[in-house]
């Protein structure tokens, strides 16, 4: 045996103001795929991750939700944790950017690389909110495109025309988040020099750390000649700040990729056989392998090479880049239902099914991947229903009935075991090169000839026959132990296949080691449904589901569903537009479930003269709606009505707070009466 290899693996660290989704899982999903394996391989391998906390989005969000980024960054990262668990996808250690241990290798970098002179400033001419106080990024300017003259655009491209420009020619600019018009002004910015490594990156980019289309991606960037790179953002902002510049931060894109070797030194600290040392120094002889989107290549292969590089650490022995998720071919899109969250899948479908389809679909390349809703029930049923567990399910019976649960010994069809161990190089050099898809097509080809063999001798007929018994047992114990080599073929994939498995042969955590042996004069434990077949219906109403988020989001009374709203947060407005708002006192006459929505209630309101049916997205907070019958609560009687799928909503009810449980009704003082108005 070779020497075990110490690997480090990463996926892309999500950012802490959204919830996960099927697009992110397809990273993760593949990352934690690569990482069983090389560990069921024996090599050291540990993955780490992190949410991605700064930033002015998750300020925003956190002021928009009435609490603290802290609060705010907490509660995602209890959402994010329980999902990638759920999903199998095994971190050693999930952390955050917003730690101690970032906040010391962040100025420990920025201190080496300038330092060794790699940082520059001066001073940069840029939009300020000055009712908001704020220096504007880009998305939160908009205004009239100068091209085409469309309103309503944001500061840094026309989604009319496509024209890009700078915020600065747009005509007509407001500001985002207070609609106030923003003024120029100058402020001190810190850059990173990205020109001094451009040699460096030339060679290193093309040292077969990249795909090929990553590289030549790059090679263009490259050639046209590599820009300093604006590190700092004023206060206020949610981040770390520089040392020694009251007031500048560092830009999120600078710790972000950082968060990687503080998740890492975190866990160091609670595993002392790790060395960070050992891992991050120049010169060190382990491997590290980042996974990405191909939306964020230039981060990782040009400014974070550059950022290890300047600063004395090693740098990053691939990055491997995968393509978009598309659904049904097209991109995700919340009204087709196709916008699915992580959660979503969760509620309707085991993550082992998505694990297997992603597997059978992933190459090398950075192409798009569609989940095909059709094809996955019919990939995955057809594939590890009917082929994988089929055996298993075939076989067991008479070992059990005829055998006591004992395989015999003896190779029944030598040519096959031969066939499978022949096989095991390729799908592991499938594995390690990432082709899961080939991994998995050679995998179920095997699974087929196995098939074929058992339907070919038909232990069932046999089982009828007289004197046929020893034949039988030696067919079937012949069919587990194929079984149990697609298992171990499998396990990176399905780990909790993997393990029900085991738990019918009786036997410890199967290796890939475990290849070489057999099971012999082995007592096997009684056999349970190993995987279930994927109900479509099951698929229907995750779709279903899917589109009620949204509507139930949009449904939701209190701003706060988490996306950052189009329109300025807390513009002013004349007395004149309050006055048109027709705010009443309402009695909830009735208050239930809607039926295929886990989010809407269904609420009979009284406001004196009439009644009004509304729907509302409270239910969470809400569990037992008829305990909201008989009180009184406010509600927004003009809003237009509103057609959704469940009904017209005629209206709105306001309540307070950032979701979930925490949603809190307004009432009015006792006394006040249904129908009268809120002035
Ligand atoms: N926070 C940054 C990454 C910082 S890494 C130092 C970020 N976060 S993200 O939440 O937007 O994306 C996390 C990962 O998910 C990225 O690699 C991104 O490419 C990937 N994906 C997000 N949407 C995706 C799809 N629809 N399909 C496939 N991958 C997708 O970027
Ligand atoms: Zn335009």
């Amino acid at each position: 045996m070779s020497e075990p290899r110490q690997i480090l693996v990463t996926s892309a660290l999500p950012y802490a103001n959204g919830s996960i989704h099927l697009g992110h899982m397809l990273e993760y999903i593949q990352t934690d795929m690569w990482v069983r394996f090389q560990k069921m391989r024996g090599n050291q391998c540990i993955y780490v991750c992190a949410d991605d906390a700064h930033g002015s989005a998750i300020m925003l969000r956190a002021e928009k939700e009435g609490i603290t980024p802290e609060q705010l960054i907490a509660n995602v990262q209890a959402e994010h944790s329980s999902d990638f668990a759920d999903f199998l996808v095994e971190f050693d250690n999930f952390h955050s950017t917003h730690s101690e241990e970032n906040r010391e290798l962040s100025s420990l970098i920025y201190t080496r690389l300038r330092e060794a002179g790699h940082i520059a400033n001066r001073s940069v001419t840029q939009y300020y909110d000055p009712e908001k106080g704020m220096f504007l990024a880009d998305r939160f300017i908009k205004g009239t495109c100068p091209k085409c003259g469309t309103e309503d655009q944001y500061g840094d491209n026309c989604e009319k025309c496509g024209a890009t420009y700078a915020p600065t020619e747009l005509k007509n600019p407001k500001s985002a988040i207070s609609g106030a018009t923003p003024v120029l002004r100058d402020s001190q910015h810190f850059f990173f020099k990205l020109p001094d490594f451009q040699a460096m990156l030339q060679q290193w980019t093309r040292s077969g750390t990249l795909q090929d289309a990553v590289a030549n991606k790059l090679a263009e960037w490259l050639d046209s000649g590599l820009q300093e790179w604006d590190i700092s953002r004023d206060a206020p902002y949610f981040g770390f700040e520089i040392p020694g510049e009251p007031g500048k931060y560092f830009y999120v894109w600078l710790d972000a990729p950082i968060g990687y070797m503080a998740s890492f030194k975190n866990l160091c600290d609670r595993r002392p056989e790790l060395d960070f040392d050992a891992f991050w120094n120049e010169g060190s002889k382990a491997e590290l392998y980042h996974f990405i989107g191909k939306d964020i290549v230039n981060f990782h292969a040009l400014f974070w090479p550059a950022m290890l590089e300047g600063a004395g650490f090693r740098k990053p022995t691939a990055v491997n880049v995968h393509g978009y998720l598309t659904v049904n071919g097209a991109k995700m899109s919340k009204s087709r239902g196709t916008f699915i969250k992580a959660r979503t899948y969760l509620d309707h479908l085991q993550p082992e099914y998505l694990r297997y389809y992603y597997a059978a679909k992933l190459g090398r390349g950075v192409d798009d991947l569609d989940l095909n809703l059709e094809d996955f029930v019919q990939k995955v049923n057809s594939d590890l229903v009917g082929k994988v567990v089929n055996i298993a399910s075939r076989c067991a019976g008479f070992i059990h009935k005829g055998n006591e649960g004992v395989m015999v010994a003896g190779d029944a069809a030598p040519e096959l075991t031969e066939a499978f161990l022949a096989a095991a190089p390729s799908i592991a050099e499938a594995y390690e090169a990432r082709d899961f898809g080939r991994a998995m097509r050679e995998i179920m080809a095997l699974a087929d000839r196995a098939n074929a063999w058992i339907a070919d001798k038909a232990p069932w007929s046999l089982a009828k026959q007289e004197g046929k018994q020893d034949e039988v047992q030696a067919i079937c114990a012949q069919g587990i132990n194929l079984f149990r080599q697609l298992v171990i073929f499998l396990k990176p994939v399905l780990p909790v296949l993997a393990a029900d498995a085991e738990a019918f042969l009786n036997v410890a955590p199967l290796e890939w080691n475990d290849l070489q042996s057999r099971l012999e004069n082995h007592k096997l434990n009684p056999f349970k449904a190993l995987m279930s077949r994927i109900e479509p219906g099951k698929v229907e109403a995750m779709v279903a589901a899917s589109k009620e988020d949204l509507l139930a989001a949009e449904a939701k009374a209190p701003a706060g569903n988490g996306e950052l709203s189009k329109d300025p947060l807390s513009a002013e407005i004349e007395f004149d537009t309050f006055a048109a708002v027709d705010l009443r006192v309402a009695l909830i006459v009735k208050a239930e479930a809607v039926a295929g929505a886990d989010k809407l209630l269904q609420l009979t309101l009284d406001i004196g003269d009439e009644r009004r049916n509304v729907f509302s997205g409270i239910k969470s907070a809400y569990p037992d709606p008829s305990k909201l019958e008989g009180r009184l609560t406010m509600m927004v009687a003009n809003l237009k009505p509103r057609k959704m799928r469940f009904g017209v909503s005629e209206g709105m009810v306001m309540a307070a707070g950032p979701g979930g449980e925490e949603i809190y009704l307004l009432s009015p003082d006792s006394g006040a009466k249904p129908g009268q108005r809120i002035k």
